[in-house]
């Protein structure tokens, strides 16, 4: 936790971790861990933000950030509404203006948002009055699956990431996971190291504050985690994976690959997992793996980021 009491929340949404100083983020961190413990009584319940109302606007499938989002809101005695596309009138040709205006018209303090369009959360901020929050951008960002990341590892390394290397694994081209990752981790002190076949390197990669691999045996050589990505499948062109059993023999993490690493190394996932593909088997379920401990991290970051949020706009609309 943050102690100057000087400091001030001064973001009105959270669009992308690429606005987080070092200092917001040691805030939203510390604000987490006093949540988790909260989340591990049993009644996990405060009355915080009882009266405030979370509308989370899903135009995307998701089961993690829409669940912890909800269960956050929740915990914190907010009420929240759910909204997909499905049984939504996106479905019958409304925009995503006139759906944010719609939702907004109802009164909600923090809208959250997840797109499949890169820029929609920055483009409903710029037109809403409530606070938003990305949810996922095509893309682009997922500021609070970084933060989450970040308060996996944290449990781990403690506030000791400075000079920790950690590698990203897989589809970084199509993974606003990624992109989130490095800036935040960056901006900690990690060196990035990130690895995949030359079809899933993203454009621009050069300009990237990272190491660049096409060779995994190389990549995870004495690194601290490994950050492997799921396969985006849905957002790739035809004939970027010619042979899907090519790229897991290339580019699946094994325990060959963790056998390489740090002696502590653990192992991160966003999910969902493609098994056997991005992540062997066994090394999703090994002690190193802290894919569920991200799951429940992600409900302690949420609660923090519709705290701050809903708490700052509270009477300072600007
Ligand atoms: N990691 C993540 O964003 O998962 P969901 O798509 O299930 O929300």
């Amino acid at each position: 936790m943050n102690d100057d009491n000087r400091y001030r929340w001064p973001h009105r949404h959270l669009l992308d971790v690429t606005q987080l100083s070092r200092e917001d983020v040691a805030r939203l961190l510390g604000l987490a861990a006093s949540f988790q413990e909260i989340n591990r009584r049993p009644v996990k319940k405060v009355p915080t933000l009882k009266g405030k109302t979370v509308i989370l606007f899903f135009a995307e499938d998701s089961t993690r950030t829409k669940t912890s989002f909800d269960i956050a809101g929740k915990r914190l005695s907010a009420d929240t509404y759910s909204l997909s596309k499905t049984g939504s009138s996106l479905n019958k040709g409304e925009s995503l203006k006139d759906t944010g205006l719609t939702l907004q018209a109802m009164g909600p303090d923090v809208l959250v948002l997840r797109h499949s369009s890169s820029g929609a959360a920055e483009y409903l901020a710029d037109r809403l009055s409530c606070a938003v929050v990305n949810g996922g951008d095509g893309w682009h960002a997922h500021p609070t699956q970084a933060l989450l990341d970040c308060f996996s590892l944290r449990g781990v390394w403690g506030d000791n990431f400075v000079g920790r290397t950690l590698l990203i694994l897989g589809d970084i081209a199509h993974s606003r996971v990624a992109r989130s990752n490095v800036r935040l981790l960056t901006l900690l002190g990690v060196n990035v190291r990130i690895c995949a076949p030359r079809t899933l390197l993203p454009a621009g990669v050069e300009t990237w504050p990272v190491e660049v691999f096409t060779d995994l045996g190389r990549a995870a050589r004495g690194v601290d985690a490994v950050m492997c990505l799921r396969l985006q499948l849905e957002r790739q062109q035809a004939g970027l994976l010619p042979d899907l059993a090519e790229y897991s023999r290339r580019f699946c993490l094994g325990a060959e690959h963790l056998a390489l690493a740090a002696p502590e190394a653990r192992v991160l996932h966003p999910g969902p997992l493609n098994r056997g593909l991005e992540i062997a088997d066994d090394i999703a379920d090994a002690s190193a793996s802290l894919v569920l401990d991200q799951v429940s991290s992600g409900v302690a970051i949420r609660m923090a980021v519709l705290y701050l949020l809903a708490m700052r706009n509270d009477g300072e609309k600007t």
